[in-house]
This record gives structure tokens, C-alpha cells and sequence, in this order.
């Protein structure tokens, strides 16, 4: 499943370089400065098809970076004022400047968008259930990069969709963590509250470096953030935001490029959705509550280490189901069964904490093989904010909408 692009890139590395040399030789900074910070970027995925090169490709990296930024900073003859990218300050710069700021611009929100790029511990099997839409995420990245007739494309926008606490941000953490591909994660609202008036440029950054770091995932948390339709709530940057979000999304299905950038996103109120931004999205997967099967599996990822054998774990599935718990809800049923265990077992906890650090070092904790009345307990404790008719909305828009 890996698709080894090392080839290809290196080639592109050389011309980079090779462009880069004549471009000094010329005296032609800018695109210098501009070679250079590609010659970073292809190194930096390069590094990413060589485990065993990987440290010797980040170092060069980073020499490249150090470049582009001294040809930037003016160490090579050219002045450039520096300035930090904050909200709400005013472009005063003429004529002349206003094309190099702009650029500078452009390259701090590039920046941006860089530190967004994630790396992730999840793999598929820490998350229970779901294995439809985990095959559909493998699917995708898979066809990405198979050769095959033009007229079959790889999805380009995936919504997830479900209650509170199902797994979205888990599959996309997964997602990162698994799938060979530059994962971008972005929560809508942080980038509103951040960059509050310039949330346009960022998506357009976002997706300029995704294309050039294809394939790659780029995943909207709470992006119903951007789009709620109860009108006249949402605000001018969020309008804007989206619109420029809406032009990516349709750009490059146009384009029918070879290289995959698909766009992730989650919500758990998909019905304030605008028809603008679910008609984009050609697949909407309904991220249920678990059934049975996936609770049982829950339970086992989060009591890994522990004696389970005395469980019921039917039972204990059956009555979360029963409870309407979502994922969220399990772990933490399963977290406080643990913890009555650990306080029966020891129960001069509390007093320890008056103990030294090197002391407590060499105690260990007392555990036990947990028990159903650990679970019982629990239960009392764990309530999940669904009802029964939050539920059948969920179902109802999924059979509206989903697919
Ligand atoms: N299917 C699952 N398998 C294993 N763990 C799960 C699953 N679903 C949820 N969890 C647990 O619940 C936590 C919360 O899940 P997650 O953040 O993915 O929910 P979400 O669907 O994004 O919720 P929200 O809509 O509130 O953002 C996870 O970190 C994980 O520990
Ligand atoms: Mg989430």
C-alpha cells in the first residue's frame, strides 16, 4: 500500500536545486529564495519515503530553509522588512513594496499551514467498530495512487457525521497515523478565532501546500463552525472563509489531477449545513453510536493490560448499547470501572500523596482482575446526553443525506 514517490521527487529536487544555482547566477533573488524553500519541502517528503535516509534528508532541510531565509532576510543584497503576521493591522506599504509584502505575506501563512501538518499515534485498531468507513479512508488514499482509467476518481470530500463522541476525530487522528500521506488538521473555529480577518488566505495556503505535498489529507474539525444556516448568526470571516473553502473543494475536481488531496471533514450537527458545502462533499458517512459488536471492542482497547476474564462483556456491550453510550462514554465507563478497582485494591491511596516522589517510585500499585461490580458502579456514574429521539434525528438526516 506505501506508494514509494522518492523517484520522482528526487528528480524534482535536482531541478529545484539546479534552478536555484542559476537563479543566484543571475543575481534573481527572489526566485532563489523561492527555489530554495522548495528544495526544503521536497526534501522534508522525501524524508518521508526513506526511513533509513530520513534524519540526513531533514537536516538538509532545514540547511535549505536557512537559506531561503537569509535570501529573504536581505543577506543577499535584497531588503525585505520582517513582520510578525498578527490580526488587524493595516497595509501600509506603496506601490512597490505592496507586491514583495504580499509575497512575504503569503510565505508567513505558508508557515502557518506547515505547523498544521500532523502526526498521529492512532492506529485503525485502536478505534472499535467503524471498519466501513475505515475501509472506505483506505480505499481512497489506495485508488490515489493506482493506475487506472480517468474516468475513475478517488473520493475528494469525505464528511463524517454522527452524535457527540462516535469517533470522527478519532478516525482522522487514525487516519494521520496510518495512512501514507501529509495530514493537515484544522479546527475550524481555531482558525476563525486566530486569524480572524485573514482565514481566507490560510485555507488558500492550506491547499496550495497540500497540493504540493500530495497525497494529502486535509481534515476540517467542527466545520459546521463555517457554515451554520441559522442565517444572519455567521459572521462576515466565516462567510469568507467558506467561500474561499467552496473554490478549493471544486478547484481541483476540475482539475482531475492525478495527485490526491482529500479533504476530511466532521461535524456533529450536520443539518446546519448548507446545501453549498454538503453538494461538495460526494461522500457523507454516518459515524454511528456503537452497536454491540463495536462496544465490546471499545471496552477491550480501553482495559488493554488489565484481567479481563471474569467480564461479562456481553452484558456490559448490551447495557451500553442499551444506554445509548457512544464511544466517548464507554471509555470513560470503562476508565471509572478501573478506578473502583484500583481504590478498593489500594486503599491508602490517597494517603500516599504525602509521600516523597523517590518513595512512591518504589511502590507499585495493587490491581485485580476486574470484576462486573466495578462495571456496575460505573454504570451509576456514566450518563450519556443522548435521548432516543436525538438518536433518530441523526438517523433520519443520514437517510436523507448520508451516503
Ligand atoms: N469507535 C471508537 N473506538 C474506540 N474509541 C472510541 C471510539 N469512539 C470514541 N472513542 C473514544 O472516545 C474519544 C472521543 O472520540 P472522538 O473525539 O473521536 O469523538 P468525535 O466523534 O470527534 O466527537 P465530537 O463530535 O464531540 O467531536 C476518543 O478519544 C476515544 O477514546
Ligand atoms: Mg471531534
Amino acid at each position: 500500500m506505501p506508494v514509494d514517490l522518492s523517484g520522482p521527487l528526487m528528480s524534482a529536487f535536482k531541478k529545484a536545486k539546479r534552478e536555484f544555482e542559476k537563479a543566484i547566477k543571475n543575481g534573481d533573488m527572489e526566485t532563489a529564495g523561492k527555489k530554495a524553500m522548495e528544495c526544503a519541502r521536497i526534501l522534508r517528503q522525501l524524508s518521508k519515503y526513506d526511513e533509513f535516509n530520513r534524519e540526513s534528508y531533514l537536516q538538509k532541510a532545514k540547511k535549505w530553509d536557512a537559506i531561503g531565509r537569509d535570501i529573504e532576510a536581505g543577506r543577499y543584497g535584497v531588503k525585505r522588512k520582517s513582520r510578525p503576521m498578527r490580526e488587524g493591522r493595516r497595509n501600509t506599504g506603496g506601490a512597490a513594496g505592496a507586491g514583495e509584502e504580499g509575497e512575504e505575506e503569503a510565505d508567513q501563512f505558508r508557515r502557518y499551514v506547515e505547523g498544521l501538518i500532523t502526526r498521529s499515534s492512532v492506529r485503525w485498531g485502536d478505534i472499535g467498530g467503524l471498519d466501513e468507513v475505515k475501509r472506505l479512508m483506505m480505499e481512497t488514499v489506495v485508488i490515489s495512487a493506482l493506475q487506472r482509467p480517468s474516468s475513475i476518481q478517488p473520493w475528494k470530500g469525505i464528511l463524517l457525521f454522527g452524535p457527540p463522541g462516535t469517533g470522527k476525530t478519532l478516525l482522522a487522528s487514525a487516519a494521520a497515523g496510518s495512512l501514507k500521506a501529509t495530514f493537515f488538521s484544522v479546527k475550524a473555529s481555531s482558525v476563525l478565532s486566530k486569524y480572524f480577518g485573514e482565514s481566507t488566505k490560510i485555507i488558500s495556503a492550506l491547499y496550495s501546500v497540500a497540493r504540493e505535498r500530495a497525497p494529502s489529507i486535509v481534515f476540517i474539525d467542527e466545520v459546521d463552525a463555517l457554515t451554520t444556516k441559522r442565517s444572519g448568526e455567521q459572521s462576515e470571516a466565516s462567510r469568507r472563509m467558506l467561500s474561499t473553502l467552496l473554490t478549493e473543494l471544486d478547484g481541483f475536481q476540475d482539475k482531475g489531477s492525478d495527485l490526491l488531496v482529500m479533504t476530511l471533514a466532521a461535524t456533529n450537527t450536520p443539518w446546519d449545513l448548507d446545501e453549498a458545502v454538503l453538494s461538495r462533499f460526494q461522500r457523507r458517512v454516518y459515524v454511528p453510536l456503537p452497536d454491540e459488536k463495536a462496544a465490546k471492542e471499545i471496552i477491550r482497547i480501553n482495559t488493554r493490560g488489565l484481567d479481563i476474564r471474569k467480564l461479562d462483556l456481553n452484558a456490559i456491550a448490551e447495557e451500553s448499547v442499551r444506554r445509548l453510550y457512544s464511544g466517548r462514554d464507554i471509555k470513560n465507563l470503562c476508565q471509572e470501572a478501573v478506578w473502583n478497582m484500583i481504590r478498593e485494591e489500594n486503599r491508602d491511596l490517597h494517603k500516599l500523596a504525602e509521600l516523597p516522589y523517590e518513595k512512591l517510585k518504589r511502590r507499585s500499585l495493587r490491581t485485580r482482575p476486574l470484576e462486573m461490580r466495578d462495571f456496575e458502579a460505573a454504570f451509576r456514574k456514566i450518563k450519556s446526553p443522548l435521548t432516543r429521539r436525538d438518536v433518530e434525528r441523526y438517523e433520519r438526516w443520514a437517510e436523507q443525506f448520508g451516503g
